[in-house]
């Protein structure tokens, strides 16, 4: 019995990693936690999340994939490193690893993606474009000549891409994603009500958004944080609605590229799209009501899969048998010289 292919998404916000047998395997936050005075790693994944905002000087929790600093990248090999370990661990065969990795990332990270990968146990290393992923984890047929478009809301960016004939025809990107949707409650809250929150606080309310476009009238959400006057805990409730209309700036943004990348789709792929609809992945794409605004903006139907956090690691898990065929978005073995 061989050993399970694996697909992992290194993601900015969380690592996820998918095999064909037992879908989703692990899913943890991609945050590693280390000694300020030794360099050394006190914790990784929800531990090390557990740890965010609330370190002392002796402790540093980093994102190393969001904070996007290169001395940092160490630490993402150590991270992905203990991931593949921890969900692969008592297998004695080497796995093949199709790894998503986000766009900004150089070649030389791509160089030390790869050799973690291979010093955690990988017998092969596949590197997989994110939206390539996203489409073959949503289970879309890319390979008509019939287009398709995903908007992949992520933590740090938004990505948008048309696919057709197994190749990417349009893909744009913008630094705005659910990340910035957090920014703008802290910011909100602390101008209009002198509380102070903190990003985990501001996300747990975005979390419990009825919805952007028709938020709950009687919806109240209880936030807790420091009063800038008064320097004390407190708390004060906010409406849904104020909420909502805290984020429709970024909101507004991400739909904007939409629009712009509908309006730069060619018309036989834009009549696809028509009729296919937008698909929606990324933890972003839970926001309450998006799928209502996407339509609301566009006038196309749009489909939410169940779990859009776990697309693109099952995507990636599933190139495998693909990978020939693919035109874009995958760097195979035979591709790199290792
Ligand atoms: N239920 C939810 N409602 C709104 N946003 C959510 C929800 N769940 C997750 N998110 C947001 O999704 C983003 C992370 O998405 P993810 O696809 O995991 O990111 P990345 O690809 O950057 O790792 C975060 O900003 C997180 O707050
Ligand atoms: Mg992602």
């Amino acid at each position: 019995m061989g050993v399970a292919d694996i697909g992992i998404d290194l993601g900015t916000t969380s690592v996820l990693i998918y095999t064909k047998e037992k879908g989703i395997i692990l899913r943890e936050p991609s945050v590693v936690a280390v000694s300020t005075k030794t360099g050394e790693v006190i914790a990784v994944g929800e531990d090390a999340l557990a740890m965010v905002g609330k370190t002392p000087d002796r402790i540093r929790a980093v994102r190393p994939l969001a904070d996007g600093v290169v001395s940092d990248f160490h630490l993402c090999e150590y991270m992905l490193k203990y991931f593949i370990r921890k969900a692969c661990g008592g297998q004695t065969l080497k796995p093949r690893v199709a790894i998503c990795i986000p766009s900004e990332i150089t070649q030389v990270e791509r160089r030390s993606v790869i050799d973690a990968a291979i010093s955690a146990g990988a017998r092969k290393v596949f590197l997989v474009d994110e939206p390539m992923a996203a489409v073959l984890g949503l289970g879309l047929d890319i390979s008509r000549p019939c287009g398709q478009i995903v908007l992949d809301i992520g933590g740090g960016t938004t990505d948008i891409a048309v696919f057709t004939l197994n190749g990417i025809a349009i893909a744009r990107s913008v630094r705005r994603a659910g990340n910035a949707f957090d920014q703008e409650i802290i910011r909100y809250v602390r101008s209009s009500t002198g509380l102070l929150i903190g990003e985990r606080m501001a996300e747990e309310a975005k979390k419990a958004l009825s919805s952007v476009v028709s938020p709950d009238p009687e919806g109240r959400i209880t936030l807790k944080g420091r009063d800038l006057r008064t320097g004390l805990p407190a708390k004060r409730e906010i409406s849904h609605e104020a909420l909502a209309s805290w984020l429709s700036e970024p909101l507004e943004e991400i739909l904007n590229l939409l629009q712009q990348t509908l309006e730069e789709t060619p018309p036989e792929l834009a009549c696809d799209i028509y009729q296919n609809g937008i698909w929606l992945a990324g933890g972003g794409a839970l926001l309450g009501g998006l799928p209502e605004a996407v339509t609301q903006r566009t006038g196309l139907p749009t489909h939410r899969p169940e779990d859009p956090v776990a697309c693109v690691a099952r995507g990636a898990g599933l190139v495998f048998d693909q990978a020939e065929a693919l035109e874009d978005g995958v760097l195979t073995p035979s591709m790199y010289r290792y």
